[in-house]
């Protein structure tokens, strides 16, 4: 089969697509013929090298685990002896965490990792990137905002793959929401169920008269600091980007700025979490927006596409 590797740290072109031998499921795993998988921002970092302090877990000179890609979607082609919740021929989608390898043509995962049932309304092209996006806004609006009807949300990189999921999640959860993005996006926010857009290019959000109840910046520009005149009394800041500020303001202010690495969250609370996206998707209320896809084997184009910053939404690998 055909799989995506990366042997050192660097640009896309580090990327090579190799064969390899086809893996057979250990007894409590299933054999998965990828359909889609997804090219998230953690897969460049990670293609990258960054942040280098990263590089104590992933390899200090060069990457341990070289297989790329996490999320994916696809059908069931073979069971081991243990497995009880799927069958040959079930549609599934999930999410390969740190072992990685979801963009290749096979992949082997046990029922106990981030495997679900595929909606059967969303083709695999829509499911494989959910795990990105929707369940890391989900984890931060439910787990960390306790977003409640009424209250008012800024999401900031409403246009990202976190943010075109937050909000409709945040719409969902019966939030008034802002959505800040640039002016070429505005439409699409809009599309997305946004009560109102503002256009970064224009307004800077510490200028804002408004006050929210949460600000939650899914690319990583603003800071608790630039935005607490815009934050009501008991508002939170919460971001998904890692930076040495923000674990600063988190240690000085635990409960008004929040981070989370949502992977390294337990399985069976991203398992109850992802039950939940897949009911809102059965149910027709989310809708996974593809901006571009790419055959695997122009993997290293989508990776180019991810590092401009400025992805639409969500790209994802097709496999015939
Ligand atoms: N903590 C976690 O568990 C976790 C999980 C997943 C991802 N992440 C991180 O979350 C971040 C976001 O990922 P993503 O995939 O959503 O990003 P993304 O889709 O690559 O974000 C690109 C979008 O950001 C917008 N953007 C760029 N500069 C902006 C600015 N100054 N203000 C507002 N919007 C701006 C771009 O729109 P324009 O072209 O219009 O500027 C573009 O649509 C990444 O750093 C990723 O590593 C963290």
């Amino acid at each position: 089969m055909k799989a995506a590797i990366y042997t050192k740290y660097g640009s896309p072109e580090v990327i090579q697509i190799i064969d390899v031998e086809t893996p057979s499921p250990k007894s409590n795993e299933v054999l998965i013929k990828i359909k889609a998988s997804s090219v998230t921002r953690a897969d460049t970092m990670m293609r990258q090298g960054i942040p280098k302090f990263g590089r104590l877990f992933l390899g200090l000179f060069k990457p341990k685990n070289t297989a790329l890609g996490t999320g994916f979607s696809g059908v069931v082609k073979a069971i081991g002896s243990q497995i009880t919740k799927f069958k040959v021929g079930d549609e599934v989608f999930g999410e390969k965490l740190f072992s990685t390898g979801s963009n290749s043509d096979f992949l082997c995962m046990s029922e106990n990792e981030l495997l679900e049932n595929k909606p059967k309304n969303i083709s695999h092209i829509e499911a494989a990137p959910i795990c990105d996006g929707f369940l890391t806004s989900y984890n931060f609006l439910k787990e960390h905002a306790k977003l409640k009807k009424g209250q008012h949300v800024l999401i900031n990189g409403a246009s990202g793959s976190l943010g075109s999921a937050a909000v409709q999640l945040a719409k969902i959860m019966g939030a008034k929401v802002t959505g800040v993005c640039s002016t070429k996006n505005i439409d699409f926010v809009l599309s997305l169920g946004a009560d109102e857009v503002l256009d970064y290019t224009i307004i800077k959000v510490n200028e804002l008269q408004s006050k929210y109840d949460v600000v939650y910046d899914t690319v990583g520009k603003l800071s608790y600091s630039n935005t607490k005149n815009v934050l009501k009394a008991n508002g939170i800041f919460m971001t998904p980007v890692l930076r040495v500020g923000l674990l600063w303001q988190m240690l000085r202010r635990p409960k008004k700025v929040k981070f989370e690495a949502t992977g390294i969250k337990k399985t069976e609370d991203l398992k109850r979490l992802l039950n939940d996206l897949v009911n809102f998707f059965k149910q027709g209320k989310l809708h996974t927006h593809i901006d571009k896809k790419y055959h695997l084997m122009d993997i290293r184009y989508a990776h180019q596409h991810l590092d401009t910053g400025r992805k639409v939404g969500n790209v994802v690998i097709i496999n015939p």
